[in-house]
């Protein structure tokens, strides 16, 4: 790896007192190594910036004060552009991020990884200290991400901000500065194929306090359907629904047909008219909604379409069934079936059937 250039993006907002002890251990961790540390600092009012330049005689650090703008993702994003390796790390200040584990995510992309995650959740990685509903609200957060983004169900950590990856994996890349999760972003955005985990411990704040608090959930709920919409997931919500209500017509019509023209009992028609909606709505999807992602054979999409639409009455019914044993209104129970129903449909096929 000497032969690369390494350079270190640390976004910083009063990180004034982490500085010194940061840049010594990415010094001894990365002695032999061509790299550069860019500090990204939003003007801090402990003058964090101040400290980096001074460090800088010591230190090979380069540092952007910025006055115009704010933010944690933005400033990586402006990180990037100013930095002049061809392998980029991104970590945070305050020495959560341990800078020993800097060279084996290089490591990672010296041996084909595009991106290299610090991650949190592989076997091996962990966090200090957090209770365990501190942990719950994290792994839920990461558990919607990857189920409402197919593209990134295999990383396990996701919302990291410790990494390594190639430029090119960024270079040229629209970035939206907008929220915290900037891995997430590039996981959706970027340019690569192979990412690889390296387990880590999230440790503990040396000094100053984090930034980041309660309202950062919402704002990730926000950034998880953003990048939905880029992904065309929304679009395809959308179409499941249209789809799902033309079988709504589908099952009426025939039912109807069956009843008052050919007078068949009510129960056979209404089992036939269900078989020919569900008939109807694997057609659509399958030209439309997830026309992109036919892979499995034909035999099998349609096999699958019929286990999604079996565990989906089957979650409508349990639902409905326990919240009337629970005192719920029955159409109430009812609407709150059909969405769960609605819910395990959609992931089924999306995730599977068309998978
Ligand atoms: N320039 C700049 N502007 N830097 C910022 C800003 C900002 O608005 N907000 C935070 N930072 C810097 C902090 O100074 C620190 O170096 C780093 O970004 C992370 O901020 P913390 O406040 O320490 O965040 P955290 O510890 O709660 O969250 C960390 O862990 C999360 C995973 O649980 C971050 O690494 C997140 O990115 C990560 O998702
Ligand atoms: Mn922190």
């Amino acid at each position: 790896m000497s032969d690369v250039r390494v350079s270190i993006v640390v976004p910083t907002y009063n990180e004034r007192d982490n500085l010194e002890e940061l840049f010594d251990r990415i010094a001894r961790s990365l002695s032999g190594y061509d790299y550069e540390i860019i500090i990204v600092d939003d003007d801090s009012p402990d003058r964090t910036w101040e400290r980096a330049m001074e460090l800088s005689n010591k230190y090979p650090v380069r540092v952007i004060r910025r006055t115009d703008e704010k933010g944690l993702s933005s400033a990586v994003i402006r990180g990037f552009r100013e930095a002049s390796g061809d392998v980029f790390v991104v970590m945070d200040a305050d020495l959560q991020h341990p800078p020993e584990k800097i060279p084996e995510l290089l490591r990672a992309i010296e041996e084909g990884a595009d991106i290299a995650i610090a991650s949190r959740y592989v076997r091996g990685g962990g966090v200090k200290n957090w209770y365990w509903y501190r942990k719950l609200i994290s792994r839920g957060a990461i558990l919607v991400g990857r189920v409402a983004l197919p593209k990134i169900r295999n990383v396990k950590d996701p919302v990291s901000g410790f990494f390594a990856l190639r430029r090119e994996v960024v270079e040229g890349v629209e970035l939206n500065p907008v929220g915290f999760k900037i891995l997430m972003e590039i996981l959706i955005k970027g340019n690569y194929r192979k990412v690889v985990e390296v387990p880590f411990t999230f440790g503990l704040r040396k000094a100053g306090e984090s930034k980041l608090s309660g309202k950062t959930i919402f704002n990730y709920i926000k950034h998880v359907i953003r990048l939905m919409r880029w992904e065309g997931e929304l679009d395809r919500i959308i179409k499941f629904s249209i789809v799902g209500l033309s079988g709504v017509l589908v099952n009426e019509g025939f039912l109807w047909l069956f009843v008052r023209k050919f007078g068949i009992n009510k129960m056979i028609a209404n089992v036939i008219a269900t078989e020919l909606a569900i008939l109807n709505n694997f057609t659509w999807n399958d030209l439309w909604t997830f026309k992109d992602l036919r892979s499995v054979p034909f035999y099998r999409r349609i096999i699958r379409f019929h286990i999604a639409a079996l565990m989906g009455a089957a979650v409508q019914l349990a639902i409905y069934g326990g919240l009337l044993y629970a005192g719920v209104d029955y159409l109430l129970a009812n609407l709150v079936g059909i969405g769960f129903s609605f819910i395990v449909r959609f992931l089924f096929n999306r995730n599977v059937t068309w998978g």
